[in-house]
């Protein structure tokens, strides 16, 4: 069988790269359709060497697609991921729109695939930086059982979007040039105040919490966390707690994971054994040589890279990790496409009788 295939959010940062992991991709593609606001409709851009005009995304625009790959922000997939669904379409959606939902499953493949099984027609794609870190704790998890997780993150301007990241280039210009910087959409483009995001750190990703202390960027990496390796957002068995910073950087997150595990006679060799190979994991940790995870070599990769792997020698079975990803790769395009996969591989890509409809 091949697929018809729409991607929503096609122009957009993680959009263009949906294309380009499409096209690398183990999928039957029969067609693809380009799908995004009015503003882009027209735009011509390729999908395997073939001209495919963008769309302007409506309801009618799902008739007759298979999957729906989506990334064009959360109210836009609350809007048309239902009406793809009702017009019988599977969607994997990479905005947080419906990851919290009991229906929905929410997935990384090396983690949590058997939860695709319990699909109504949409599986949320997690947050990038709660999928780098999953990743990377699943295995340990598998060995020696998790009690606690404390993860920072230096998170990549592109994950706020491609707007985001033109606004980081031209303000490193305008500080380079010794000119006033106009800063309209960092930390976040919904929020009332905005700021210098060259040369600078923020540390507000997406909104504040009603509670006034968390980001819900911290909460989508605490809850997600659990949702996904525990099936339960508010289980206590893992403590997570997160502190989420923007760096002035376009590609690629990185994080320092601290986390004790349940076995104390866990050894930073066994650890670093578990973390060695794998499934999506990549261990570059050699300090004789200097080898660690950087963000620049980590842009344009599927997987994700850990190391600085070391013991805290104040604390019985805790350890420190430093993890790095493509945050549009891994942490969106590429974990959405390998969901895909999967859907396929599995004979998933359709919509039960008892849709999710939002
Ligand atoms: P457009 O190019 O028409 O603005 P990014 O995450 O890089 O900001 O990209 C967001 C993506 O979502 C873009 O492809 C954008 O298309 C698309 N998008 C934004 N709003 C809508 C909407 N209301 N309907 C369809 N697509 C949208």
């Amino acid at each position: 069988k091949e697929f018809n295939v729409a991607i929503l959010g096609a122009t957009g940062a993680v959009g263009t790269r949906m294309i380009q992991q499409l096209e690398q991709s183990t999928i039957p593609v029969k067609s693809v359709k380009l799908l995004a606001s009015s503003r882009s409709a027209g735009k011509v851009l390729q999908f395997k060497g073939q001209d495919v005009t963008v769309e302007e995304t409506t309801p009618d625009s799902f008739n007759g697609i298979d999957l729906v790959l989506s990334s064009a922000g959360g109210s836009t997939s609350k809007k048309f991921l239902p009406e793809a669904v009702k017009r019988g379409a599977v969607c994997v959606d990479n905005t947080s729109a419906f990851r919290m939902e009991k229906e929905v499953p929410l997935v990384i493949p090396e983690v949590n695939e058997k939860a695709l099984y319990n699909h109504r027609g949409i599986i949320s794609n997690p947050n990038c930086s709660t999928i780098q870190m999953v990743v990377c704790l699943e295995p340990i998890y598998k060995k020696f059982g998790l009690k606690q997780v404390i993860v920072s993150t230096y998170q990549a301007v592109s994950g706020a979007g491609q707007s985001a990241l033109n606004e980081l280039m031209e303000e490193s210009q305008q500080v380079l040039n010794g000119e006033p910087t106009d800063p309209k959409i960092l930390p976040t483009k919904g929020d009332k105040k905005h700021y210098q995001m060259a040369f600078n750190l923020l540390p507000q990703i997406d909104v504040f919490e009603q509670d006034g202390y968390y980001t819900h960027e911290e909460w989508k990496m605490i809850h997600e966390t659990k949702k996904i390796m525990l099936d339960d957002m508010d289980a206590k068995d893992i403590k997570v707690t997160a502190t989420c910073v923007r760096v002035p950087i376009r590609i690629a997150h990185g994080e320092t994971v601290y986390f004790e595990v349940a076995d104390k006679s866990a050894t930073t060799d066994q650890i670093k054994d578990a973390l060695d190979g794998a499934d999506g994991v990549v261990l570059q940790d050699d300090t004789a040589h200097q080898i660690y995870p950087q963000s620049i070599n980590a842009e344009g990769k599927r997987e994700t890279f850990v190391g600085r792997v070391r013991p805290d020698y104040e604390n019985e079975g805790a350890f420190n990790m430093w993890v790095v990803s493509d945050n549009l790769l891994k942490g969106a395009a590429w974990n959405a496409v390998q969901i895909a996969e999967r859907l396929v591989a599995d004979d998933l890509v359709r919509v039960p009788d008892n849709p999710y409809l939002g």
